[in-house]
């Protein structure tokens, strides 16, 4: 078994990955310092593009195409610019133990890495139906999104099952950007999922019914308030039918599951601190244990203007906290010095023709502003959070760029809001005041 020794690794081959080795590139690295280390066949990629042009019946985005970092318009990192970067880049390779104590990382084929640095990168992994029990569950056809491997198998499936019927399993983000894609495959879509309304960790009841109505006159047909609660299967395996818990059953070709994510903190139980089900760092990404580094959707940290502790699953987050435990890495070398984390939230979607951006914080009150017809063929809408009589979170569809530049500001800034109606009459232009 090979034993491989670093200045730097990176555990983890996503999008933090891809920030962080830019990052380390930017700041200098010598040869053979750093690694980043991935069980994924593939360089670090822009994973958001997995639910999206990934999909696209034409003229669908494949790598090379979607590396890190062309997400935020930075350098496109080409499985070979690593090397001349004089980065090693481990793929295909699994760490099943660490011992942050020792140092050390061993992965699934035995091989031992050593590093001085590590930044933890794992990200998170899908929740699985089986974990849960469903009868059926483990059925072929029945599918995950999360990395490029699942992403293939999707494709497989849309070509396989041509214009057949596709059955939805969650009301979150891959529940609506899946359902979308699916149906611009021309496949019979339903969405299944337990809420009143789609999206409820983000969206209002009166953001929902917009996605909903537009969503349904796409033709995708939305169950609400039910679960699956079991899977029957033809003889070869395949998925047939899914039985809903209020006693309907829907058959189906392909079923995907979106019903959320668990962070990948499991290699490290026990050896470093955690809160709210991620590993707890402070501003600049550092965890409870000396030298190790925690970065993405696996971080738990201070969001500094709410005087909270956050997890975040979004890109905007996995690719500024990658860029800023690097810089305090570098910076604590002596190479300058770095300031704390000051983050503020930024989630986005898209699907069919829509497009939305939301910053800050979904607390207190909120109202509708714009256009919220769906019939309308370019609807543009929005909708402000006010807590304490403060505006603290924005919402646009269909914003331009300058619109949704407004939107962070006015959510960073969080002015006074003289009424909801105030707001409602001022809409986006409240927003560009700021
Ligand atoms: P990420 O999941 O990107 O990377 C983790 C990496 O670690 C993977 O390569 C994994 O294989 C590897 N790994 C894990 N354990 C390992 C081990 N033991 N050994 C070796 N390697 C290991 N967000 C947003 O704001 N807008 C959007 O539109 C989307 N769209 C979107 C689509 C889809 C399909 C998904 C799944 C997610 C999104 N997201 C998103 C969320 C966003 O992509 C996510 O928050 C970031 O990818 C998180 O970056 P990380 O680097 O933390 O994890
Ligand atoms: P999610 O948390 O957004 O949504 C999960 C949804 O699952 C819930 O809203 C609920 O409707 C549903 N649900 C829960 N239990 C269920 C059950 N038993 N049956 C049916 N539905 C059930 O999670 P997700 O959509 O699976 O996304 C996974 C991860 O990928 C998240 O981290 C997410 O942030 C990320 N992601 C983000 C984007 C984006 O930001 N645009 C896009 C895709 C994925």
């Amino acid at each position: 078994m090979a034993e491989k020794s670093f200045k730097y690794i990176i555990l983890g081959g996503g999008v933090s990955a891809g920030y962080a080795a830019k990052e380390f590139a930017n700041q200098g690295v010598k040869p053979g310092e750093l690694a980043v280390i991935s069980k994924e066949a593939v360089a670090p990629y822009e994973r958001p593009a997995l639910s999206k042009g990934y999909l696209f019946p034409e003229g669908a985005a494949r790598l090379p195409g979607f590396h890190c970092c062309v997400g935020s318009g930075g350098e496109k990192l080409l499985p070979e610019s690593y090397k001349q970067k004089g980065i090693e880049l481990i793929l295909s390779t699994e760490i099943v133990k660490a011992d942050l104590a020792a140092k050390s990382l061993v992965s699934a084929a035995g091989d031992v890495f050593k590093y001085q640095t590590l930044i933890i990168a794992t990200g998170s992994t899908v929740l699985r139906l089986t974990d849960f029990g469903v009868k059926g569950a483990d059925s072929k056809n029945i599918l995950y999104l999360r990395e490029i491997d699942d992403a293939d198998k999707l494709v497989e499936a849309i070509k396989a099952k041509k214009d057949g019927k596709a059955v939805v399993v969650g009301g979150g983000y891959i529940g609506l950007e899946l359902s979308a894609a699916l149906r611009i495959n021309n496949f019979d879509v339903t969405m299944v999922f337990p809420e009143p309304w789609c999206m409820p960790r983000l969206f209002t009841a009166d953001i929902a019914a917009f996605y909903e109505t537009y969503y349904t006159n796409k033709g995708v047909k939305i169950i609400k308030g039910t679960v699956a609660a079991g899977f029957t299967a033809h003889s070869n395996g395949e998925v047939k039918e899914v039985q809903l818990k209020d006693g309907r059953s829907l058959e189906a070709d392909i079923v995907i599951v979106g019903v959320g994510a668990k962070p990948l903190t499991s290699l490290f139980k026990g050896q470093v601190e955690e809160d709210k089900g991620g590993i707890k760092t402070d501003a600049f990404f550092k965890t409870s244990v000396p030298d190790v580094y925690a970065v993405g959707d696996v971080a738990t940290f201070p969001l500094k203007m709410y005087g909270d502790v956050r997890r975040v699953e979004h890109v905007d987050h996995s690719r500024k906290s990658a860029e800023q435990a690097v810089k305090a890495i570098k910076a604590a070398e002596g190479s300058g010095s770095v300031e704390e984390y000051d983050y503020l939230p930024f989630f986005y979607s898209r699907s069919f023709d829509l497009s939305w951006q939301f910053y800050g914080d979904n607390v207190g009150d909120s109202v509708l502003f714009g256009d919220s017809n769906p019939s309308n063929p370019k609807p543009r809408f929005g909708a402000y959070w006010v807590q304490g009589g403060k505006v603290v979170g924005a919402f646009m569809e269909g914003g331009s760029g300058d619109e949704n530049k407004d939107l962070a500001k006015v959510a960073k800034a969080r002015p006074a809001a003289a009424s909801l109606d105030e707001l409602i009459k001022q809409g986006i232009s409240f927003a560009a005041k700021i």
